[in-house]
């Protein structure tokens, strides 16, 4: 099984470190990117790998091809391996607001039968660590020998298409939204411990514990609060604060303002 990809920018290497960790050899991946300088970077970190600056030769050898460009760039990508013979192959995308309907049309290629699939991850797939959305099209299936080689990148979650974007902003921009409340947490503990690092190293250590208690199974969120807020406490007193304000609603307008925003990049 070869796998092609389409793109070395923020996803496509974390793409290529996930896929190597998780045991797929470098030999069996192909890459293309734009241009030599991203391509040669990562021939010298992946010898194995094959680089190539033509997606045809790509889309020839590949049983796999996988898209990691941003959406402006799908239609020349889309055309131009649209013009090889795509018979068995399957053609997945990582892009965000591109549907499957779009890269049909843009495949324009009536001769082949192919498969295509759209997934949605998080870099987090570098360390195979990520969350997975994964759709494909209707009367389709996506085989168990290509889904296993993603399974091992994270929680993959398969979902309807007009679901996925929803993995886009929960999930990938997910990351950016958690850092920023991370962040706020570590410079409110600043202003207290005064010192930045005791600070940010206690907000890591804050937010470990919690994951790690809710995953366990051992608590959920609401308990949690319940077990540490004591009555007429210290951290009720300072509970009321975060209760009454208004946490829940900026946090719902930043997840619609990104939502709405990734829902009209669709088409173009
Ligand atoms: N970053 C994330 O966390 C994330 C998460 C989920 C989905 N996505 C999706 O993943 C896609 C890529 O995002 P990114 O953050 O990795 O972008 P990026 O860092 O800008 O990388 C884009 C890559 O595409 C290559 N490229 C551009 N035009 C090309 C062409 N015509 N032929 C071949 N390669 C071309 C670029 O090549 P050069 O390096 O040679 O310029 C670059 O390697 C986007 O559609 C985005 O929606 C990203």
């Amino acid at each position: 099984m070869k796998i092609g990809i389409i793109g070395a920018g923020h996803l496509g290497k974390a793409l290529i470190a996930g896929l190597t960790q998780s045991g797929m050899k470098q030999e069996q991946i192909i890459l293309n990117a734009r241009s030599k300088e991203t391509l040669e970077a990562q021939k010298q970190k992946y010898p194995g790998m094959e680089i190539t600056t033509d997606k045809k030769e790509l889309a020839a050898k590949a049983d796999i091809i996988v898209l990691v460009v941003k959406a402006q760039n799908a239609g020349e990508v889309l055309a131009e391996i649209g013009e090889t013979d795509l018979n068995g192959k399957t053609i997945i995308s990582l892009m965000a607001g591109v549907t499957l309907d779009d890269m049909r049309k843009m495949l324009k290629n009536t001769g082949s039968e192919y498969r295509l699939a759209r997934m949605m991850p998080t870099v987090g797939i570098s360390i195979c660590k990520g969350v997975i959305g994964v759709s494909w099209e209707n009367g389709q299936t996506i085989s168990e020998e290509v889904m296993d080689l993603f399974r091992p990148l994270g929680y993959l979650i398969p979902l309807p298409e007009e679901k996925l974007e929803s993995i886009t902003i929960t999930a990938a921009s997910g990351l950016a939204f958690t850092a920023t409340l991370m962040k706020a947490y570590r410079d409110s503990c600043t202003r207290l411990t005064g010192d930045t690092a005791i600070s940010e190293a206690i907000t890591l250590r804050v937010f470990e514990n919690v994951i790690e208690t809710v995953r366990n199974g051992d608590t959920t969120f609401e308990q949690l609060i319940e077990q540490i807020c004591t009555k007429g406490g210290t951290t009720e007193a300072g509970m009321r604060i975060l209760e009454n304000s208004d946490l829940n609603e900026i946090l719902n307008q930043t997840l619609d303002t990104a939502y709405a925003r990734v829902s009209g990049l669709k088409g173009k």
